[in-house]
């Protein structure tokens, strides 16, 4: 999907348009239009002022009108107040139904629904963001293709009299993030017999080849990869444990990107990359191991972030750690009651082999922290119990003791779009996960259910120690809500919008650390 920009919006600009967004204004049952309706033929006009007189339609609906003339459909939406969020929805609805119907050329103008608090720049943003999120469909991926291929619509024209070269670098950049997104969701939604720790590996040198300059030379993005034989001279025995039930053979993923000055401490963030999580020798019941195919979304999100920010070349200095492995149950599989010995010293006992997100993630933390960065966050689908608190609207966000960090981290959540909300995090969740014969239990001592994404974010602090940390449990938004979201079904791509939306407010984060 491509988009144009038209200064002008007359008959002749709107000839291609084949629907058009239309919003409408209602406030005590009166109807006001948007300068666009001008652009229609008189005919066409009066059908759309007679369509409002006859329905009378309500503040939220929607609807699709044929017209004699062109463009030939308009989209009528009607609102009290067209916000940020609202819009968001709309772009989605709006490129859904283009899409079904099998439009191949939409329009929208912009310019009547901005005011003080939405610029015309941030619309066209969120127009393009949302368009391409919401025509994405991983169903098209592997069913076969319909006589006349997929329905695709193919271009969306964004009206507006705003500065042409800044509205341009608006649909660049959000062109660049949404199909990070969409990647991502690829990424996380293959199916695990072709998506194993090393087509992670693979997924990261992909992205990473994409960010040689055009005139070659070196990727922006440094990938390393180590395989089980590294794993092991290294000494992380957590990655190597949970990878050793499986067939497919771990990896840590490592990509570095230098946007920043040569001292300036980076950012890290380290995302699980279990691939398939089949709970290992605790094997978890069938209907808990559905969809344990996106377990590795921290991981894919990683990976797309950190390429999203290179590409966007923004002034930061960012490194992704992607423990990789598979889940799997085998005479090779590490057991209950093993004692591992992490990368840097610290042992841990295993309560369960199924929380092993927890596992692999301390070797990955442990290594990070070796590289001294300002900050460094946790991305996992790592508990249930973060779904049972929070619903599947908001990852959870932990932040042990620094206030300022916690509302900054959740400001970024809010203007990203992939919204977080606290969950506790303190020394006594800390210390529910002491061990009796390790340092560390990978479940909670007293084996205590309850606040389970507590303990397990209580467990990756313990390997953070002193480093500054924060933490995304973002099991609640593995997958997407698809008929509030009007996205469609699978993986919900979540994290990758939220570490480019962090690292164009480094410095605001820097001040509260
Ligand atoms: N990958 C799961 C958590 C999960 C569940 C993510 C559902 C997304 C949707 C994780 O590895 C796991 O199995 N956690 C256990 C931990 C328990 C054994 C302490 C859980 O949440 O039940
Ligand atoms: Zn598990
Ligand atoms: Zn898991």
């Amino acid at each position: 999907m491509k988009f144009s920009i038209s200064s002008k919006l007359n008959k002749a600009s709107i000839k291609n348009v084949e629907a058009f967004f239309l919003p409408v204004w209602v406030e005590k049952e009166r109807y006001q239009y948007d300068d666009a309706v001008s652009v229609l033929d008189a005919a066409d006009q009066k059908l759309v002022k007679n369509f409002l007189k006859e329905r009378e339609p309500k503040a939220g609906e929607v609807h699709l009108i044929r017209l004699n003339k062109k463009p030939g459909f308009v989209f009528l939406s009607v609102e009290k107040e067209f916000n940020g969020k609202k819009l968001t929805l709309l772009a989605r609805k709006y490129i859904r139904t283009a899409k079904k119907q099998g439009f191949k050329e939409v329009g929208i103008y912009i310019d009547d629904l901005a005011d003080d608090d939405l610029a015309k720049t941030e619309i066209a943003g969120l127009f393009v963001r949302n368009s391409l999120l919401a025509h994405y469909d991983f169903s098209e991926e592997f069913k076969a293709a319909p006589k006349d291929g997929w329905k695709r619509v193919q271009n969306l024209t964004i009206f507006s009299d705003h500065d042409e070269k800044e509205l341009r670098a608006t649909v660049k950049e959000n062109e660049i993030i949404a199909e990070g997104v969409n990647r991502c969701r690829t990424l996380s939604n293959y199916p695990p017999v072709k998506m194993t720790p090393e087509g992670l590996a693979e997924a990261a040198r992909d992205v990473a080849n994409e960010c040689r300059p055009a005139k070659g030379g070196a990727s922006s993005i440094k990938v390393t990869v180590f395989d089980e034989k590294k794993l092991y001279s290294e000494g992380m025995n957590a990655i190597l444990a949970v990878g050793g039930g499986s067939d497919n053979p771990p990896r840590l993923v490592i990509m570095e990107y230098k946007g920043g000055q040569d001292g300036d401490q980076p950012l890290a963030i380290v995302g699980k990359g279990i691939t398939f999580d089949s709970g290992g020798l605790n094997i978890k019941p069938g209907e808990y191991m559905s969809d344990m195919h996106m377990d590795m979304s921290g991981g894919s999100a990683t990976i797309y972030a950190v390429a999203a920010i290179a590409k966007l070349k923004l002034p930061i200095n960012v490194i992704g750690f992607i423990p990789a492995a598979e889940n799997m149950p085998s005479g090779k599989s590490y057991r209950q009651n093993d004692i591992i010995t992490a990368y840097g010293g610290k042992t841990m006992e295993i309560g369960n082999t199924d929380a092993e997100g927890r596992v692999v993630m301390a070797d990955a933390i442990e290594y990070a922290k070796t590289k001294k960065p300002a900050l460094l966050m946790t991305i996992a689908t790592l508990t249930g119990a973060a779904m049972v608190a929070l619903g599947t609207r908001w990852s959870g966000l932990f932040v042990k003791d620094n206030k300022d960090l916690r509302a900054a981290l959740e400001s970024i959540g809010e203007t990203s779009g992939d919204a977080v909300w606290p969950l506790p995090l303190t020394e006594q969740n800390e210390k529910e996960v002491e061990g009796i014969f390790a340092d560390v239990t990978n479940t909670h001592k007293s084996n205590s259910r309850y606040g389970g994404a507590s303990s397990a974010a209580g467990f990756l602090s313990q390997f953070a120690g002193d480093q500054t940390f924060a933490h995304l449990d973002m099991a609640p938004r593995m997958t997407t809500n698809p008929e509030e979201e009007a996205l469609s079904r699978g993986a919900a791509g979540f994290g990758v919008a939220y570490f480019v939306e962090l690292a164009k407010h480094w410095e605001t984060i820097r001040s509260t650390l």
